[in-house]
Order: C-alpha cells, then structure tokens, then sequence
C-alpha cells in the first residue's frame, strides 16, 4: 500500500481555498480596533448618564449629548475622528481622560453600532 503523491495536497488545498475565502470576512472584522464587548461596558460605566450607548431607546438622555447609533451612522465618524473628538477639550462634554486602550475599545463599540 503506497499513497499516491496526489492524495495528501487535497485537502490542503481545500485548507488554504477555505482561508482564501475566509479572508475578506476577516479582514472585515479586524478594521475595528480595540474590543467592541470592552468597550460597550466602559460606554455603559462612563457615556450613558448623557449619551444613548445601546442602539435602542432606553433611559433619559442629556441636552446636545448625541445617541451614538446616529454618531456612529454618520459617514464622517471614523477611528481618526473619534479620538481626536475626546484628545481635545469640548464645552460641554468634560474630559474623561480616556486612555489609548480604553478608545480603541470605545471606538470599536461605537463604530460596531453603524448599520451601513
Ligand atoms: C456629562 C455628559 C457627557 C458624558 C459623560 C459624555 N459625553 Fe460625549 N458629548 C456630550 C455633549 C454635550 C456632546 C456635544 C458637545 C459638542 O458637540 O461639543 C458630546 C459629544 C460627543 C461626541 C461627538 C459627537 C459628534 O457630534 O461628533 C462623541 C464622539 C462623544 N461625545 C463621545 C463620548 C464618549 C465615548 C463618552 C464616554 C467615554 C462620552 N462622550 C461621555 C456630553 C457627554
């Protein structure tokens, strides 16, 4: 019984047409930085006494605070616009001192809401 050389490549082949396929899909996800599960809890601890954080409507929100379904909907929110939202000092929304890994977790949940 000897295997003929034909046999092991198959489902090799099969293995990298699979990652081939895969890979858009992976891709994809892997656009949104930081951990959207991360980053929905610090929403929920730090945003939602004046901003919507869960796409749907529930609880009280501030004045001028906007839901972030609608921010994160909006073509012109990107990763980049996000944080240089929260680096620089707004009227009326204080300073969270929000660190690097905390807005890439923030930015991940925010952008994961968008319905495009
Ligand atoms: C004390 C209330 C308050 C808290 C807490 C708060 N915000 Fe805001 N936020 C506001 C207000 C008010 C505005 C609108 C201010 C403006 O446009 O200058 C705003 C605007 C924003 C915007 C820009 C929206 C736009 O139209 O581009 C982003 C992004 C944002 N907040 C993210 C956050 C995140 C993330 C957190 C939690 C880490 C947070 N905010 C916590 C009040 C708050």
């Amino acid at each position: 019984m000897r295997s003929s050389p034909q046999q092991a490549p198959l489902p090799l082949r099969f293995l990298v047409g699979l990652c081939v396929a895969l890979a858009p899909w992976f891709a994809n996800v892997q656009t949104l930085p930081g951990n959207p599960l991360v980053g929905r809890q610090l929403a929920e601890r730090w945003c939602a006494s004046c901003h919507l954080v869960s796409p749907l409507p529930v609880g009280p929100v501030g004045d001028g605070a906007k839901p972030f379904q609608s921010i994160a909907d909006r073509p012109s929110t990107t990763p980049l616009s996000l944080r240089a939202f929260w680096q620089t000092p707004h009227g009326q929304m204080p300073d969270l001192h929000i660190s690097r890994r905390e807005g890439d977790d923030l930015i991940g949940f925010i952008l994961s809401l968008r319905r495009l």
